[in-house]
């Protein structure tokens, strides 16, 4: 195991710390770029306590409104237009993962003259990695990606139907705002999403990701049973504070780096689930709900033994003949739990066919590969590999 680590967004936790937006931003600039959603913020109340919170401390601020689930770069370069224009120094993401991952791009956007989708991974030969960037505060709205303490960002191009990503270390946040209270108005459908989300996250890289890592295992076991304990007391009460405050802080957790550290792993799931989003428009957790139950299924096959202790230590399997009967049985029990909260496990579920899972497999491909033509992971996929996981997904 070898790794070097370093995570320097400043996490601010707990309800009612919506307030001390002003008084945070204050210390990166006079004027901000608030980026929205399509609404939610207005409706809860949020925008207008944020607002408040900034003139308190003497902040000026623009909007850039309307950005989408699956956040377009069309939105990003309108961001970066309006952030120029405003004059503003700073962006301020308040919303879900698409919020925050469209403010990250803007913020390096608007002091790029380019295309901002040069930036984005997407198959080109020369990927733009910008060298500077606006400072990002990051206010989550919804527990899902983590995007609020991680240095991703995946954006959509409508036009060529690709949807793909940013990472690096100059996107990280300045400061995040974590404030569960925020998300009491998430609704039951999208909330059981970004368990699933964040669960996913750490299966990505437990079972991706080289031997002998039994400290972050444990870390992703920690997540992945909390997950499990708050978040059907999330869906079922919105309003309980508490488990929306466990789960929020297992979304962040999932993805801010622990569990990934030193393990090298692909994330396999999402790289095609990110290509079926572009296609479809769906829910990025509908689409690891359904594709991730049958992509450990075809992993498993190759090394049960992890898939073993997944299941023995959180699925809670005492049976198994064998390695992998275990391994199945604990992906039994995973995927009817992901039923249990309300997530789709077959893409019929979302009116998708099989007509075009050839096209999906190359396309992931095409975006990210290993330079022998396979999607990074454990094992490596080939292009039937992804074609039989998805089959086995309809
Ligand atoms: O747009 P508004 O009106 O805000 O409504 C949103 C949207 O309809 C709503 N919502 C958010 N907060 C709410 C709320 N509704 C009521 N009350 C609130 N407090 O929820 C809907 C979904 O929002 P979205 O931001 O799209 O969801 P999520 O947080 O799941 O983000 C998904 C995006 O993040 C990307 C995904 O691919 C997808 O594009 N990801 C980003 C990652 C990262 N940066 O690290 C990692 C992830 O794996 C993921 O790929
Ligand atoms: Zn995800």
């Amino acid at each position: 195991m070898q790794f070097t680590f370093h995570n320097p967004t400043k996490i601010i936790f707990g309800a009612g710390n919506l307030s001390r937006l002003g008084e945070v931003a204050g210390e990166y600039g006079k004027k901000a770029l608030i980026a929205t959603g399509g609404g939610s913020v207005r409706r809860s109340g949020a925008f207008d306590r944020a607002v408040e919170s900034l003139k308190s401390a003497g902040i000026a601020w623009a909007e850039c409104p309307g950005i989408e689930p699956n956040p377009r770069i069309t939105s990003v370069a309108r961001g970066a237009d309006i952030a120029r224009k405003e004059g503003c120094d700073m962006v301020i993401a308040l919303g879900g993962g698409s919020v925050m991952d469209a403010s990250k791009v803007i913020s390096a956007a608007v002091l790029y003259d380019g295309d901002p989708w040069d930036m984005i991974r997407h198959g080109q030969d020369n990927v733009y990695v910008p060298a500077q960037a606006l400072p990002v505060i990051t206010v989550p709205t919804l527990a899902a990606t983590g995007s609020e303490t991680n240095c991703g960002a995946v954006i959509t191009n409508t036009e060529t139907k690709v949807k793909s990503f940013i990472q690096i270390p100059l996107l990280y946040p300045k400061v995040a705002i974590v404030d569960p209270e925020l998300t009491v108005s998430v609704p039951k459908d999208q909330t059981a999403y970004g368990v699933c989300d964040l669960i996913t996250h750490v299966t990505e890289s437990y079972f991706n990701g080289v031997e002998n890592t039994p400290l972050q295992d444990r870390i992703a076991e920690g997540v992945i049973l909390t997950a499990m304990e708050w978040g059907p007391k999330a869906i079922a009460d919105g309003a309980d504070l508490e488990a929306r405050a466990q789960v929020q802080w297992a979304a962040s957790v999932a993805l801010i780096g622990w569990v990934q550290i030193g393990t090298g792993a692909g994330y396999p799931v999402h790289m095609i689930e990110h290509t079926v989003s572009a296609y479809h428009d769906i829910t990025h957790a509908a689409g690891l709900s359904i594709i991730n139950p049958a992509w450990m299924r075809f992993a498993a096959k190759a090394h049960p033994t992890k898939f073993a202790q997944f299941a023995r230590r959180v699925m809670g399997v005492t049976s198994g003949s064998d390695e992998l009967s275990c391994a199945l049985a604990g992906i039994d029990r995973f995927e009817v739990f992901l039923k249990s909260i309300g997530c789709p496990t077959k893409f019929s579920e979302l009116g998708i066919g099989g007509e075009m899972v050839e096209t999906y497999a190359r396309e992931t491909l095409r975006i990210i590969n290993d330079g022998n033509g396979n999607l990074p992971g454990r094992p490596v996929m080939t292009e039937a590999d992804i074609v039989a996981v998805l089959r086995a997904a309809l």
